[in-house]
């Protein structure tokens, strides 16, 4: 099924996301066929730019980062239907600009009023931009019979207050049915694939709760440092960029009950279920442990520390490293500690959900045969090396009785022709075609920030432990573990 013919409008559509992201997304979607002939790619910016001149910019942001190869005809015809707005958010002609551009584009491609608006900004700016569309009734256009809808990017909020305060803003302008909140974790094949791996098999199921599940390992591991946001990752940290949104989410799909149905009702419902049974350790200097990183050595290379970054002050707080244990209060998870760790400047780009399962109750082998066996456990590789890993033990061939763990590998790249498609790709396609599955909704915004606030304002009161860069994170996370008598997996 094609979306309805309409207009992306891209906020902010000049920056990194767009053109790393949102914009090769646009391509590899008009590349594949998935776009219907009437749609409109709409930036909304600052620069003094002309519609070709846009054009000129998307371009060169496909050929850079589609997914799909770049192919001149499929580019023709996208081009054709690129279109700039030149103006800054308090601007009230830019905005009237838009909408006039709305009305032409009904005419010019039939959009029938449909349009999406991407709010690709910084979270400061969304106020002033959701009341100028308040204002230009760009967000319910009661004079077409078109939709209207609204994508916006984390952060939602930076507590739990302020994202009340902001849910409530966009709701009051946009019909929250239209409201599309973008957790692009969510948009990756691998974390789809969650879904199937539980509730498409038998094997699985039975044996995904606390009578066989020793613990459960979730991390999200990145070499790079900040980049070039700096202003915003100090403002932000690890926590509140990752673990409130992408962990949690992951943490919910790993937990949650079956849904009733694969829709965006049903998903959301029992994703809110796991939330809302989330606990923090009760000694939280133990068990929720951040870090920043110093400077070290990445692949051969030295890499400053973050005190060293440009823009950050040389006092900051701010963690780039997260490590926490929490509970979920449930039947099925009882006593089942979810360990939770994402950092920035640590050895490798490594996502995964590691399902650590009881060692066998009784092993009738000698002792000295089993000292290499491990606990069998379940990996799901998001990325890279999308897949799932199975580790069990085996006999070591020979005259002994030996048993070592040995892993029996699922890799997409090999069971699978088709190339797995980018987040973005998926979100925006589903943000067309008005399917809110994959995007969790307020409440569970709302939940997570419930269970971060507590965290955050501990950690207001301490200092990061520090780490090398290159290293797996402080040694405070590793402590925490072997107080459980547990290790993190080395990925
Ligand atoms: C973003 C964070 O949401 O996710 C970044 O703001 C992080 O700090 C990025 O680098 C990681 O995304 P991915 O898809 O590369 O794992």
């Amino acid at each position: 099924r094609l979306p309805d013919a309409s207009a992306l409008v891209v906020f902010g559509a000049t920056g990194d996301l767009a053109r790393k992201k949102l914009i090769p997304a646009v391509y590899d979607l008009a590349n594949r066929g998935l776009l219907p002939p009437g749609f409109v790619l709409t930036g909304f910016a600052r620069r003094e730019w002309s519609d070709e001149e846009f054009a000129q910019f998307a371009r060169e942001s496909a050929e850079k980062g589609a997914r799909t190869p770049f192919r001149e005809e499929v580019w023709a015809r996208l081009a054709g239907s690129v279109r700039f707005v030149q103006g800054s958010f308090d601007d009230d002609a830019a905005f009237d600009r838009l909408a006039g551009l709305l009305d032409e584009l009904d005419k010019s491609h039939g959009i029938g009023g449909n349009a999406a608006f991407y709010l690709s900004i910084p979270p400061s700016a969304f106020p002033v931009v959701l009341k100028q569309m308040q204002r230009t009734g760009l967000a319910n256009a009661t004079d077409t019979p078109g939709w209207r809808r609204v994508v916006i990017e984390k952060p939602f909020g930076h507590d739990l207050a302020s994202a009340h305060e902001l849910n409530a803003l966009v709701d009051d302008v946009f019909t929250p049915s239209g409201v599309y909140r973008i957790d692009h974790y969510l948009g990756k094949e691998t974390v789809q694939n969650l879904f199937a791996l539980r509730f498409a098999n038998t094997l699985f199921e039975p044996i995904w709760n606390s009578q066989f599940v020793d613990s459960v390992q979730i991390t999200m591991a990145e070499d790079v440092g900040i980049g070039t946001r700096a202003g915003f990752y100090d403002e932000t940290g690890a926590a509140r960029d990752v673990l409130q949104n992408h962990l949690l989410q992951l943490l919910a799909l790993t937990a949650m009950e079956e849904p009733v149905s694969f829709g965006p009702e049903t998903i959301r419902t029992e994703k809110l279920k796991v939330l809302r049974a989330v606990s923090l350790p009760t000694d939280l200097d133990r068990y929720a442990v951040r870090g920043q990183y110093e400077q070290g050595w990445l692949a051969g290379a030295r890499v400053a520390g973050y005190l060293d970054e440009e823009s950050i002050p040389a006092d900051s707080h701010t963690e780039t490293f997260a490590a926490v244990r929490f509970g979920i209060e449930t039947r099925r998870w009882a006593g089942v500690p979810f360990y939770l760790r994402t950092g920035k400047r640590l050895p490798r780009r490594v996502t995964e959900i590691s399902i650590v399962f009881k060692k066998a109750p009784h092993l009738p082998f000698d002792k000295t045969d089993t000292a290499e066996l491990g606990n069998n456990q379940l990996v799901i590789r998001v990325q890279p090396d999308e897949g799932v890993t199975l580790k069990f033990g085996s006999k070591v061939p020979g005259s002994a009785m030996e048993v070592r763990d040995v892993a029996m590998d699922f890799l997409f790249g090999e069971a699978f022709t088709e190339a797995l498609p980018e987040a973005y790709e998926r979100l925006i396609l589903d943000v067309l075609l008005g399917d809110a599955t994959l995007f969790p909704n307020n409440a569970e915004v709302e939940e997570s920030w419930r269970i971060i606030d507590p965290l955050e304002e501990f950690w207001a009161r301490t200092t990061p432990h520090r780490y090398r860069a290159g290293s797996w994170g402080p040694a405070a996370a590793d402590e925490m573990l072997a107080a459980d008598g547990r290790r993190w997996r080395r990925p």
